[in-house]
């Protein structure tokens, strides 16, 4: 009998996780599918593959990076930390909580580079289009040799979107844009922040991408920050140069206007204004439509497109759980895929989605977001051999995160916390993240 065939679409931590998944099962002796995976960019790592790039790539693709330099890990690393490789077997000793970038990825590429399954990805490939065909049940996929200009189809049994959703920038117009004397633009093209020491800056929205780039433009030296918000402040205990504002209502000239009646004169505006998932290689029938929330409706368990169970979505929630969930979500995935997990009927796989989409709906602060999303990777690990991990240890320790951001949002980054892995404590950073203007991978491991 023929092989089934799966075809992954990206090869970030999600994709990545759904091979993995695979490799595991292979390591126990079972029988998997043949397994293609498209990267449309040169080398594996998502988002955490970092390019200095904005706009089009050397393909002329829009470039999927939305990292910058200076990126430190937002969140504490033991609430990330894969189950299954930890960052002591990676590092060879316990390493500190809030790594850089470069470490990070260098940790994702270690677990992916003991599994072996490089030679399942084709980098520089970037997906056209799938179909699905009810008659034959099998999904074409076009895809695009972006090296040597080919555009070929391939059939496949199953198809994993893994694409990520933090790449196409919701860019929202305010009235003066047209004639502002300075530069506009989003967060997904922001890189070095020494592009605005010295400068006014403002900064459009209130959520991460608002704080850590602010944050960034303080600690590399903007003259000022400005930042304002359309539903709620972020309300940290921001630095003298830093103050929050009401909703933006328009620019006219240099001069920003905002809800309160207040003014401010600016050289640039930031537009941390969120992301749109964004997937223009798949028709109707199989794209998922959301905006950025904790359980979309149309993916059951958050990963099987209900109305066609032969399609799956890795990692396409608003994110707290990070590449834990992801691996949850790819091992999940894989024993749908692999018969070990049987679904219900559309309308019980529809009703289970409506209820935890309405518990989302009741949620009330970051707390229960977290518990919630913590409870979500746990039903997945339960039904699968995932290695089973501290859930309730990984929520302290995000609680713990939004009281030290609290307490002192320029400094949570020099705490550390035990790893929920191995229960080894992580040593404290050698250098506090202000003063600490070298994010290398060298820098950072120096003892
Ligand atoms: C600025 C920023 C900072 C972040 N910081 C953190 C952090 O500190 N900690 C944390 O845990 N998470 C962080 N995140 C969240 C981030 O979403 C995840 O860590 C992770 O990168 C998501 O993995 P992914 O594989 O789902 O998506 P991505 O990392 O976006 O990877 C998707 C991959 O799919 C490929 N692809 C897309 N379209 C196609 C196509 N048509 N054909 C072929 N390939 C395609 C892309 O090239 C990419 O390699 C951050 C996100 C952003 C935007
Ligand atoms: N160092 C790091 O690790 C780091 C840094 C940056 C980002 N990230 C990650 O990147 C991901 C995305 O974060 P994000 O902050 O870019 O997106 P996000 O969490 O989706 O937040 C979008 C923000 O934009 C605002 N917004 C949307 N449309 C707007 C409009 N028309 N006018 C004004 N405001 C508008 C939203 O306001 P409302 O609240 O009113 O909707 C919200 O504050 C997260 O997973 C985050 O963790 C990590």
């Amino acid at each position: 009998m023929n092989k089934k065939k799966l075809a992954i679409i990206g090869a970030g931590p999600s994709g990545l996780a759904q091979l993995r998944a695979f490799q595991s099962a292979q390591n126990n002796g079972e029988d998997i599918p043949e397994i293609v995976c498209y990267e449309k960019q040169s080398n594996w790592g998502g988002l955490w593959n970092y390019s200095w790039r904005t706009g089009l790539d050397e393909n002329g693709e829009p470039v999927h990076n939305s990292m910058y330099r200076y990126l430190w890990s937002n969140g504490p690393k033991e609430c990330l930390e894969f189950a299954d490789y930890s960052f002591e077997e990676h590092f060879g000793r316990p390493i500190a909580s809030y790594p850089p970038r470069e470490v990070l990825f260098d940790y994702i590429q270690g677990r992916i580079k003991k599994a072996g399954f490089r030679d399942k990805i084709r980098f520089s490939t970037a997906v056209r289009n799938v179909e699905y065909c009810e008659k034959s049940e099998m999904f074409t996929v076009t895809v695009h040799d972006l090296v040597n200009d080919i555009v070929s189809s391939d059939e496949f049994d199953n198809v994993v979107v893994a694409s990520g959703h933090f790449s196409t920038p919701n860019v929202p117009y305010y009235e003066g844009f047209d004639s502002f004397g300075g530069r506009i633009l989003h967060a997904h093209d922001f890189r070095d922040a020494l592009e605005f020491k010295g400068k006014d800056i403002l900064i459009v929205g209130s959520s991460y991408s608002a704080e850590d780039i602010g944050s960034q433009c303080y600690k590399y030296g903007a003259k000022t920050i400005t930042s304002c918000y359309r539903s709620a402040p972020m309300g940290f205990q921001w630095p003298d140069n830093w103050e929050e504002k009401p909703a933006l209502q328009k620019v006219s000239g240099n001069t920003a206007f905002f809800a309160d009646g207040s003014t401010k004169d600016v050289d640039a505006i930031i537009l941390c204004t969120g992301y749109l998932h964004h997937f223009p290689f798949l028709p109707d029938s199989l794209r998922l439509k959301t905006n950025n929330i904790l359980y979309p409706l149309g993916i059951y368990k958050g990963v099987v497109w209900e109305k066609n169970t032969k399609l799956f979505y890795i990692g396409m929630q608003d994110q707290w759980y990070t590449f834990n969930m992801f691996d949850a979500q790819a091992w999940y995935a894989r024993d749908v895929m692999m018969g070990k997990i049987s679904l219900p009927s559309i309308a019980q796989m529809q009703a289970h989605s409506e209820e935890w989409n309405d518990k989302e709906g009741t949620l009330e602060d970051a707390k229960q977001m977290i518990e919630f999303q913590g409870d979500y990777t746990q039903m997945l690990i339960d039904e699968t051999d995932y290695p089973s991990f501290d859930i309730a240890g990984v929520n302290a320790t995000f609680y713990k995160w939004k009281k030290d951001k609290m307490e002192d949002i320029m400094g949570y980054r020099n705490k550390s916390y035990p790893s929920l892995i191995t229960g080894n404590d992580s040593p404290p950073h050698h250098t506090a993240w202000l003063d600490e203007l070298d994010d290398s991978m060298t820098s950072y491991l120096k003892t």
